[in-house]
């Protein structure tokens, strides 16, 4: 069992656990029950695990999402408001939210909001969710067609991550989460070595081990900046590329879009930092090969507008990016749109 802490800027303290079977001796239900405790999660996980559910944490009211992104709405945020309510949830009760990013940043919110802030405790089940949204306190939903764009920062009480939810996640899951993991390689030098040096990525043996270090470096970078007021910026690394293609093509997971962005954005970089351009070979061939296959891109041009609207920006006409420099290096670059239009157009023809 490995435990790191998280102070928030709230003086909330965060603690994240890895540790195997979370739902049978990671909780105690008496506690639970006695403080007030509701447990939310979405279809496909209470498929999965309803049955420990009713289990360990006996008497313990559910509330289920419908699976999906398109779900994390003021819809399903306001229908958990109400399910607290009904459950009669107080100050001192605790909202258990178990599942992938979506529950995990509705939850999140909805913890957040319930009487000015109840304790959130986060059982990830997916790759991604473990490595990354659990972690940190940033919470939101999709408003106005725009993706997390009401949220608040809010430290969950406790993160319970168990790599035994790996088994039941499909490949193309895993793919997902492998982008966030690709990504902090990028940040990380322990990490991409771990990567680089192991044949197949998608192990699960090799993954229980890869976790936890993903775990302590997203944690230290959170300790460090809570509010993303600068450090903390590192972990867009690759994003603004990915998230320009998830909105204009959106036919794979964030990970991969993630996988995509980070080997485009090493490519901008190559032209434009003072970069190691070896590394940075290295680092495109851990993407492609995280991916698998390459997809079918669409061309640059309605990519590199959509990267306009990306919440990073703070001047218009301009783009912002977090790109891999050498290793365990990133330098924020900040391009006028045109520059960025060009070196996007550029960089695909590297992927082809
Ligand atoms: N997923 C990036 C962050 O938590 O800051």
């Amino acid at each position: 069992m490995k435990t790191f802490r998280i102070k928030g800027r709230d003086g909330r303290i965060s603690a994240v656990v890895c540790r195997k079977h979370a739902l049978r001796g990671g909780l105690s239900a008496a506690e639970l029950k006695e403080r007030g405790a509701l447990v939310f999660t979405d279809s496909n996980v209470l498929a999965l695990y309803g049955s420990k559910l009713k289990r360990y944490l006996a008497g313990i009211p559910v509330h289920a999402m419908p699976a999906g992104e398109a779900h994390k709405s003021e819809e399903t945020l306001f229908s958990l408001l109400r399910a607290m309510a009904a459950a009669g949830l107080r100050r001192n009760s605790v909202l258990i939210v178990l599942g992938g990013g979506v529950p995990g940043d509705v939850g999140g919110l909805a913890a957040s909001l319930y009487m000015r802030g109840i304790d959130c405790i986060q059982i990830p089940t997916t790759l991604l969710s473990q490595v990354d949204s659990s972690v940190g306190g940033k919470t939101a939903i999709d408003f106005c067609g725009i993706k997390n764009l009401v949220g608040a920062f809010h430290q969950p009480a406790l993160v319970l991550a168990d790599p035994a939810f790996f088994a039941t996640l499909p490949p193309r899951e895993l793919r997902c989460g492998m982008g966030e993991i690709v990504k902090h390689g990028a940040l990380d030098g322990e990490i991409f070595d771990l990567l680089e040096g192991e044949e197949n990525l998608f192990d699960l043996t090799f993954l229980a081990g890869i976790v936890p270090k993903n775990i302590a470096f997203k944690a230290d970078v959170v300790r460090k900046d809570p509010e993303e007021r600068g450090l903390r910026r590192c972990l867009n690394l690759g994003h603004t590329t990915a998230h320009a293609f998830e909105l204009t093509d959106g036919k794979l997971s964030h990970g991969e879009y993630v996988l995509l962005g980070t080997f485009l954005e090493a490519e901008i970089a190559r032209k434009r930092t003072e970069c190691d351009e070896a590394y940075l070979t290295r680092l495109q061939a851990l993407c492609l090969r995280a991916l698998g296959e390459i997809p079918a891109l669409p061309e640059g041009k309605q990519a590199a507008r959509a990267a306009l609207f990306d919440k990073k920006n703070t001047r218009a006409e301009e783009v912002v990016l977090t790109v891999p420099a050498a290793r365990g290096k990133y330098e924020i670059l900040r391009m006028p749109f045109e520059s960025y239009e060009t070196a996007l157009g550029e960089a695909l023809e590297k992927l082809c």
